[in-house]
């Protein structure tokens, strides 16, 4: 059965020129072989994400009735701590561009209780949204807005040096400017000193700190009463260098429209939004009616309606959030999936378990992932014009280790990496450059004699490994 062409084959679908800014149109092998580059394993977590993004792009495909009918399939993410849950969605984010909030269900509280409440995630969701909306905006107009800084610094540079500027005959006073213009691109004026005019940040907001659910409500007095506040600006001197950056946001911000922008993060939000609620098993707690577990359940009550497709009030307008993809995890050690109050469980259909880090996988996340462990701390000694190197032998060395440790006291899965790979490389980072410098080799035996001091005593391990 063959599924898809392989097509763009080679490259990968993302060069750095094609990371266009929703590309959620990728077909499920290539959101897999992205999240390939950078995570081990984890096969079933990945094909699940990558299809829930694209059915998305499928959805955004029909003609509106139907869309309106095709609701997201959330996806539950079950795995021990340190195996890649959050990894996975954090990678997801940035190679989608959607608009992506991380957040732990632990932090919001029930409504009526002190805390965030739980539609403040689609209120932080827009003003990501917003955000991202906004820079690449800017990266639209940019050059237009340079443009205009430039010849606002013309203008600026040429005040002071010609008085009678404005009385000569326009052709020389073209001329001149020309002139003026060529030598600022040149960069030979960049130290001049300017007198720009530059108007005020916001005109004053006051933060009203409401009870429950009011949290956040800036009263922005400029956008209720235009005109009264005024645009008002102010003269400051400094440098061509310095000034051309801020003259570049002011001119940036003056040409975008808020309503419009307001109005398109918000379809954003409602249309490619994802948000990963980390630490579920947190909040779930079995029934026992008193104690914690009523507010866990309360807050539990409170995310049902959001996941469910619910209207949330933000200060940019309404929010829908039926099409929002929710992506949840959790360890789910003590409590189960079947302890979250059953409506929760119903919104989670798509249950993906991640796999325990063995030995194996250990070492294929030292050597493979473009960002490894050795790879950073590789760059980090290069600085200091130390050439680290490991061995083959030592690195299934350190993954065996890992996986040891991991087995004799707690499993941690891949962060048992960094705590080892940090005490085996501890006298290098130090030494380096003064005494260390050059070609830094580690072999097996090294890796052995560097961590088995600490590695026999079980209770010493227990701390630094
Ligand atoms: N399969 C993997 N491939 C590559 N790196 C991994 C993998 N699993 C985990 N890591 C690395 O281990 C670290 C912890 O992973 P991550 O944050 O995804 O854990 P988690 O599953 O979310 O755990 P927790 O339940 O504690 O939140 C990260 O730095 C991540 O890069
Ligand atoms: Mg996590």
């Amino acid at each position: 059965m063959v599924f898809y062409m392989p097509g763009r084959s080679g490259s990968s679908p993302l060069d750095e020129a094609s990371r266009a800014p929703l590309v959620d149109s990728l077909t499920p092998p290539e959101v897999v072989s992205e999240l390939d580059r950078f995570i081990v394993g984890q096969t079933d977590a990945k094909r699940a994400v990558a299809i829930a993004l694209r059915n998305r792009w499928r959805r955004r495909q029909l003609p509106a009735p139907l869309a309106d009918e095709v609701l997201p399939k959330n996806i539950l993410m079950i795995g021990p701590t340190g195996v890649g849950k959050t990894e996975i969605a954090r990678r997801l984010a940035r190679l989608t561009g959607s608009p992506f909030l991380k957040i732990e269900a632990t932090k919001y509280t029930e409504v009526g209780y002190v805390g965030r409440d739980c539609e403040s995630m689609i209120r932080d969701l827009v003003e990501l949204s917003l955000e991202m909306l906004r820079q690449q905006k800017r990266q639209e107009i940019g050059q237009a807005a340079a443009r205009s800084v430039e010849d606002r610094l013309l203008e600026a540079l040429a005040a002071p040096h010609a008085p009678g500027f404005g009385s000569e005959p326009a052709r020389e006073r073209v001329e001149a400017r020309e002139k003026l213009r060529a030598r600022l691109r040149s960069g030979e004026l960049e130290e001049e000193i300017v007198e720009i005019e530059l108007s005020e940040s916001a005109p004053p907001a006051f933060k009203i700190a409401g009870g429950p659910g009011m949290e956040e409500i800036d009263v922005r007095l400029g956008e209720m009463m235009p005109g009264m506040f005024g645009s008002r600006s102010r003269k400051r001197r400094m440098k061509v260098a310095e000034a051309r950056p801020l003259l570049q946001a002011e001119e940036e911000e003056r040409r975008l429209d808020r309503q419009d922008l307001a109005r398109e993060a918000i379809a954003r939000t409602e249309q490619s939004g994802i948000v990963f609620l980390d630490e579920l098993d947190k909040i779930a707690g079995a029934q026992s009616g008193h104690g914690p577990d009523v507010s866990r359940q309360g807050v539990q009550r409170d995310l049902l309606p959001i996941v469910e497709g619910t209207i949330v009030q933000t200060k940019h307008g309404q929010v829908r959030t039926d099409h929002i993809l929710f992506i949840a995890a959790g360890a789910f050690h003590v409590a189960k999936p079947s302890d979250l109050i059953p409506e929760m469980q119903g919104r989670f259909p798509i249950r993906v378990e991640l796999d325990r880090l063995d030995k194996n996988d250990f070492e294929r996340i030292l050597r493979e992932p473009e960002n490894s462990l050795i790879k950073q701390y590789q760059a980090l000694l290069e600085v200091d014009g130390v050439e680290l190197q490991l061995t083959e032998a030592a690195v299934t060395e350190i993954a065996t280790l890992a996986d040891d440790v991991n087995r004799r006291t707690e499993d941690i899965g891949a962060r048992r990496l960094a705590t080892v790979l940090e005490r085996l490389l501890e006298p290098v980072l130090f030494d380096a450059p003064l005494k260390v410098n050059g070609r830094v080799v580690i072999d097996a035996p090294d890796v052995r004699s560097i961590l088995d001091a600490v590695y026999q005593q079980q209770d010493l391990a227990r701390y630094v490994l």
